[in-house]
């Protein structure tokens, strides 16, 4: 089997390269960063330098790729250089807004698009993003965080309507939106002042409930999203 991991730069992308390294099933991994290349000399990856919000990178990326059986895209962002989650509409900014669609949510479809000669294998196959709980619209309690619970929400619209589509001419992939819990990486860091410790994971820790429930999935569960403990979410 092989896999082929978006964003295996970053925290969680990592954890899911050494989870998949550990597997003597998996034959090939081809993984991606933005900026980060890690540091993994095993010959079953093939790194490849992708920029999610380019459409040409993407579609180079899986004209090198073949027979994938695993793809799943751990890409994110929360905040940048300059801005952070929105408190209030005072801190709103158009750029950063469009820069979270960017990235949080378009690249899944596009990945979507230039995957699909190589899920015609007839294999079951999973075809996962990782989202976040804050895209759950039913949810939002708290308010805040306007560019990234969009980003988020809109990304699990299209893995939905992605399902749909793919039952019909793709039955054999399953398609999943998958929240980790929160996860000690560079994105999350910013953010760990109130979580009790038991309830920040190290990203392996959250790779491996993640693997477990992709491990429950068949195609007759897709298009749903899933916390790391199992539980279905409201979108
Ligand atoms: N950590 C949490 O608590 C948490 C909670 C809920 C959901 N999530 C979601 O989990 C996913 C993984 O996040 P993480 O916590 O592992 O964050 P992270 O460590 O900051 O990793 C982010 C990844 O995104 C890549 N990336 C960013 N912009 C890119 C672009 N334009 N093109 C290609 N790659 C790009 C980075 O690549 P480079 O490093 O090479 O630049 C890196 O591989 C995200 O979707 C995030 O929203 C995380």
């Amino acid at each position: 089997m092989n896999a082929l991991i978006i964003g295996g730069s970053g925290g969680i992308g990592q954890a899911f390269v050494e989870h998949f390294l550990e597997q003597s099933n998996i034959e090939q991994i081809h993984a991606t960063y933005h900026q980060r290349l890690p540091e993994h000399s095993d010959p079953r990856i093939q790194w490849h330098q992708v920029d999610v919000t380019r459409e040409a990178d993407i579609e180079n990326l899986c004209a090198q790729v073949d027979g994938i059986d695993f793809c799943i895209n751990a890409v994110g962002m929360l905040h940048d250089d300059v801005h952070g989650p929105e408190k209030s509409t005072r801190q709103i900014d158009a750029d950063y807004f469009f820069k979270s669609m960017a990235v949080n949510a378009l690249p899944t479809l596009l990945l979507a698009k230039h995957m699909v000669p190589h899920f015609k294998h007839k294999r079951p196959a999973i075809f996962a993003t990782v989202s976040a709980r804050v895209g759950s619209i039913e949810e939002n309690y708290l308010g805040g965080w306007y560019s990234y619970r969009a980003s988020k929400a809109a990304l699990n619209m299209l893995l939905k309507t992605l399902s749909i589509e793919w039952k019909r001419s793709l039955p054999n992939v399953t398609v999943a939106a998958l929240h980790p819990g929160t996860t000690n990486t560079r994105l999350s860091s910013p953010f760990h002042k109130n979580v009790p410790s038991d309830q920040l994971f190290e990203p392996a820790q959250s790779v491996s409930y993640m693997m477990q429930v992709i491990g429950h999935l068949a195609p007759q569960h897709s298009g749903k999203f899933w916390s790391f403990d199992g539980e279905v979410l409201p979108w």
